[in-house]
């Protein structure tokens, strides 16, 4: 489809978790080669652009979010020129490449960080940031890391705490030293150079604290659940002057056609809307994780949907995700029952969707035996594992039936275990089934991106007088309309929406079986059902 429209408008994002995607030489984890074998997949899957979770050497602490060299590749996921190769190759195929970018901290093993630990009076002492003792010898102050505990490490050797959101291993850089943000630059331009399509930005929001280091004050609506959730975060988290940065790093890609970033921010709305930048010159994308934390109801999830398209700005560019390496899986949280209704919505609201590998296929969080867990979170804080462990959400694709399901070799330990039932669901089998969730997902990414209503056009909400039932209109110039109708509920429903048009056809349905006319007067739905017709 031709369209004045850029790429990361009309086209969809799909997230690979490096680590769990492929592995080409057998020790267990997923590297860049194999992401090489699998590009002609990827490109049957009609997405737009992968983004890689963070590829750089990294002692793994936080599984790559804690950078040691931002211009360099992991030798676990393999070499500069892999990753050169897997660019070219991907751009040969039209597949755009979106790397993750850290920029909120480093690892403790950075060069800069040992710099700036060895000594008071380091030239890199200020490019992180570095705190007194209280009077009574503890933290600084109040502040709280995501991971648990304070978020604040005492330095024995220089007598001062350092700032740290994450693990005491992911110091964070002080962008109020002149020096810092100019250095994150010159790593993206390393990046561009070399001609990657854009980035995730990883906690962009977090990028700014509070310079009175003030205490935090106390969430009088915590559920006492997540220790990091007891306070509210007023002096970490969304600081006006983080919007300077921010324009300063969109200033840099504009020096490059066709480049982007989407913002990793976890905020209300009218909050969130103020990352596109005032005048259109911050995150191209903030992304939108609102149907993550929404209730999985009808009703909730077009409010919404309406709060969203009503928040957003002139010339900002909405978009939607449904899961991440952080979250757990979408058929886990929801309900097997509703991936499909699920997926339906993602891939025809208005905006960019981010899909998670291996959603594709309906893969549920895989139960981590205690001995298996990886993740620091869930490893610090055992109460809350279940909450806030994310291994679950990231175990290796499912590509077969083989042995490790095709993942890595068959006698090796896949560094996450795979569920016993990836011999019922993988990618091998999904491809011969005619109705199975993969060949779902491809009739919707292969409508969206062929249709210029559901890829680029409007959104109008309509009426269905049901509770259990969200359905949309989604319209453009000189193109056929389509209805989508959702039934979020376990029950049939019956509904007459004649006031769009009098009947519509079928153009893909929940089951991959109904096809043919429908009278819009009278359009049965099953339990979980959802439609896309067109009009
Ligand atoms: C957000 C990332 O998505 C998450 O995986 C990571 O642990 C934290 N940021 C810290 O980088």
């Amino acid at each position: 489809m031709s369209t004045p429209y850029l790429w990361w408008q009309k086209g969809i994002i799909y997230q690979i978790y490096p680590r769990s995607y492929q592995d080409s030489n057998a020790d267990g984890i997923g590297d860049l080669p194999g992401i090489m074998q699998r590009l002609d997949y990827l490109v049957s899957l009609n997405i737009e652009a992968i983004w890689i979770s963070p590829i750089y050497p990294s002692p793994m602490y936080d599984f790559g979010y804690d950078v040691a060299d931002y211009t360099a590749i992991h030798q676990i996921f393999g070499t500069m020129a892999d990753f050169e190769q897997l660019l070219t190759e991907a751009h040969q195929r039209g597949l755009k490449v979106m790397l993750d970018l850290v920029p909120n901290h480093t690892s403790s093993e950075h060069a800069w960080f040992l710099e700036s630990r060895s000594s008071r009076d380091n030239p890199k002492r200020d490019w992180y940031i570095w705190r007194d003792p209280a009077p009574d010898g503890g933290p600084p102050n109040n502040w709280l890391s995501h991971f648990g505990g304070p978020a604040w490490t005492f330095d024995e050797q220089t007598g001062q705490y350092y700032l740290h959101q994450f693990l005491k291993e992911q110091p964070e850089l002080n962008y109020r030293h002149p020096e810092v943000l100019p250095t994150m630059l010159k790593a993206m331009r390393f990046w561009l150079d070399k001609g990657v399509d854009g980035f995730r930005v990883d906690v962009i929001w977090l990028m700014l604290k509070d310079d009175q280091f003030r205490d935090e004050p106390a969430n009088s609506d915590w559920d006492g659940q997540v220790p990091h959730g007891s306070l509210r975060h007023i002096y970490t988290n969304n600081l006006p002057g983080v919007h300077d940065l921010i324009r300063q790093m969109r200033n840099l890609l504009n020096e490059y056609p066709d480049r982007m970033m989407v913002g990793e921010i976890y905020m209300s709305y009218a909050d969130l809307v103020k990352y596109y930048g005032q005048n259109m010159d911050e995150c191209h994308l903030p992304f939108n994780f609102r149907l993550i934390s929404t209730p999985w109801q009808a009703q909730a999830v077009r409010n919404v949907v309406e709060e969203y398209e009503a928040a957003l700005p002139q010339g900002a560019w909405p978009n939607w995700v449904l899961g991440n390496h952080d979250q757990h899986r979408l058929a886990t949280r929801i309900g097997a029952n509703q991936v499909r209704v699920a997926t339906m919505l993602l891939l025809t609201l208005r905006g960019t969707p981010t899909c998670y590998y291996g959603d594709e296929i309906g893969i549920e969080n895989v139960a981590i035996p205690l001995e298996f867990i990886q993740d620091p979170p869930a490893l610090k804080q055992p109460e809350v594992a279940h909450i806030v462990g994310r291994d679950p959400e990231r175990t290796p694709m499912q590509w077969n039936n083989n042995p490790n399901a095709g993942f890595t070799a068959a006698t090796t330990t896949p560094w996450l275990p795979l569920p016993a039932d990836y011999v019922k669901r993988n990618v091998a089998k999904q491809e011969t089934e005619p109705t199975s969730m993969l060949k779902f997902f491809r009739t919707l990414t292969s409508l969206r991106q062929t249709e210029p209503a559901l890829c680029v056009g409007d959104y109008r909400t309509v009426e269905t007088k049901t509770t259990d039932v969200f359905a949309y209109l989604r319209t453009a110039p000189n193109s056929d309309r389509f209805l989508i109708v959702l039934n979020f509920g376990t029950a049939d429903h019956c509904l007459n929406l004649s006031q769009v048009a009098p009947r519509a056809t079928v153009a893909v349905a929940t089951d991959m079986v109904r096809t043919g006319q429908v009278d819009l007067s009278n359009l049965a739905l099953a339990p979980n059902e959802g439609v896309l017709l067109r009009l």
